[in-house]
């Protein structure tokens, strides 16, 4: 039954608080940082246009799925995935599903702190005045002098993740609500200013016709693998984030009128981003793929010329941190909150042993811009292959196994009680969509990629 059960850790003050930290977790770097950049290495339009398909048809109804199971399990993945198995007559093996979810948070949060650790040290670089006037090649060099020095990127990078435990320690009420409440309204207004300023001095009209305007010859199998790979890390899917803040959430609310909020949000605000970046991508005649630092690059062109930039960009690199903590933390809090459960550790503990852990992995990540940028595996360092795994990878595979589970193997019953809807045309909908739609969506995908990948290495031919 719909709120049988209770969580442990606590419960969310109301649906407003569920709301506001879904969607802290949802919106982060991922908005603001990867998409601009995935978007630029994939050629534009297109992948925007995929993108956008993959979170309609794919993500949001996994999205509705992940809340569900969360809400009925009341507990971490692990434990939410065995005992609604169990309930529902399955293996409990389904918990591996929470398992696979531990081990791609784990890499998602040790090269997240490391970029947060970026957005940290750029408010003080910004606010200092390190780019007054500055033009394009100064703002790449400040950039790459700044990541290649493997001391400073570890040290933002440990301040972050010493952060990040901090808040998850707390708990529920104590750690997670405050931060969300005021900083990403704020957010979302600053970003606002930066659109604002971006139209009125860079190219607005090239950047729409790149974002909106979708040329087909650019679109490869591994951009559309790409495509669904961000619409998976945006949305925070795939690895128990979004189940783990549904188990907090009070039984009365609504969740497909709940996520479907979370979702237009979090895709407004990669939208605005792209809007704000484009344009002084062509503006100043940069090059739209040049990878991870293309934030950090342009938009602090920006600010460098904009009146009271330097105050305005100080703002805005704040709050693109504490957007980037208001993710990190939601990819930390299932691995603490299984921790808690099956060891009755305290969460002070759980917290610092699996932030550390994170930590020590990090440190590969912010090695790949400095001391072991030469080592690479074809072509991607070490950054590279656990942002490669862990959001192509990881994540679809974890989002189709949740569709799996709620499309297929929970019985219908069950899942219309938990959303709340009787059989009626949405249900329908959504129905289709995680049993056939979004389970082919990822299988295609991965198959094509596959293939490519296999060719690229001579397997096939
Ligand atoms: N969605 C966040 C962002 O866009 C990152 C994030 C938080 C995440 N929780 C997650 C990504 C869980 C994947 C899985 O920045």
């Amino acid at each position: 039954m719909a709120g049988a059960r209770e969580s442990i850790h606590g419960q969310w003050s109301s649906r407003w608080m569920f709301i506001l930290a879904a969607t802290g977790s949802a919106v982060g770097l991922g908005n603001i940082w990867r998409f601009p950049y995935v978007t630029g290495e994939n050629g534009g339009g297109a992948f925007v246009l995929i993108y956008l398909l993959c979170v309609a048809a794919v993500g949001i109804p996994i999205m509705m799925g992940e809340t569900l199971i969360g809400r009925r399990g009341r507990q971490s993945p692990i434990n939410a995935m065995r005992a609604l198995a169990l309930e529902e007559g399955l293996s409990a093996n389904w918990r591996f599903l929470g398992w696979l979810g531990v081990v791609a948070g784990f890499i998602i949060l040790s090269f997240y702190s490391v970029v947060a650790g970026w957005s940290v040290a750029y408010v003080f670089y910004v606010g200092g005045g390190a780019f007054a006037g500055t033009d394009a090649t100064a703002s790449a060099a400040l950039f790459e002098s700044f990541t290649g020095s493997a001391l400073r990127v570890i040290g933002w990078h440990s301040l972050f993740m010493v952060m990040t435990g901090i808040i998850v320690a707390r708990g529920v009420s104590g750690g997670l609500e405050q931060a969300v409440k005021w900083l990403m309204p704020a957010l979302f207004v600053l970003l606002l200013v930066v659109v604002g300023y971006a139209m009125s001095t860079g190219d607005f009209g090239a950047a729409v016709n790149y974002l909106f305007a979708p040329d087909f010859s650019e679109v490869t199998g591994e951009s559309v693998l790409a495509a669904l790979g961000q619409a998976f890390f945006s949305l925070s899917l795939g690895m128990g984030a979004i189940m783990i803040y549904g188990s907090y959430l009070p039984a009365a609310t609504s969740i497909p009128r709940t996520i479907g909020l979370v979702a237009v949000c979090d895709t407004g605000v990669a939208m605005l981003a792209g809007l704000a970046i484009f344009p002084i991508v062509f503006g100043f005649g940069l090059e739209p793929g040049s990878g991870p630092g293309l934030v950090f690059v342009t938009l602090t062109i920006a600010f460098g010329h904009m009146p009271f930039g330097q105050l305005f960009g100080a703002l805005f690199f704040v709050l693109l941190s504490v957007a980037a903590l208001t993710s990190a933390i939601s990819i930390l809090e299932p691995v603490v909150a299984w921790l808690v459960e099956s060891f009755k550790w305290s969460r002070a503990k759980a917290s610092s042993a699996s932030a550390l852990s994170a930590w020590v992995l990090g440190v590969g990540s912010a090695l790949s811009f400095n001391e072991w940028a030469d080592l690479q595996l074809v072509g991607k360092t070490f950054f590279d292959w656990c942002e490669f795994l862990s959001t192509t990878v990881m994540l679809p595979l974890g989002g189709l196994l949740v569709a799996i589970f709620v499309g297929w193997r929970m019985s219908q019953r069950s899942t219309m009680e938990e959303l709340g809807v009787s059989d009626g045309f949405f249900y329908r909908v959504w129905r289709v969509l995680v049993q056939v739609i979004a389970p082919i969506g990822v299988l295609l995908i991965f198959g094509n990629a596959l293939v490519i990948f296999l060719k690229d290495v001579g397997v096939l031919d």
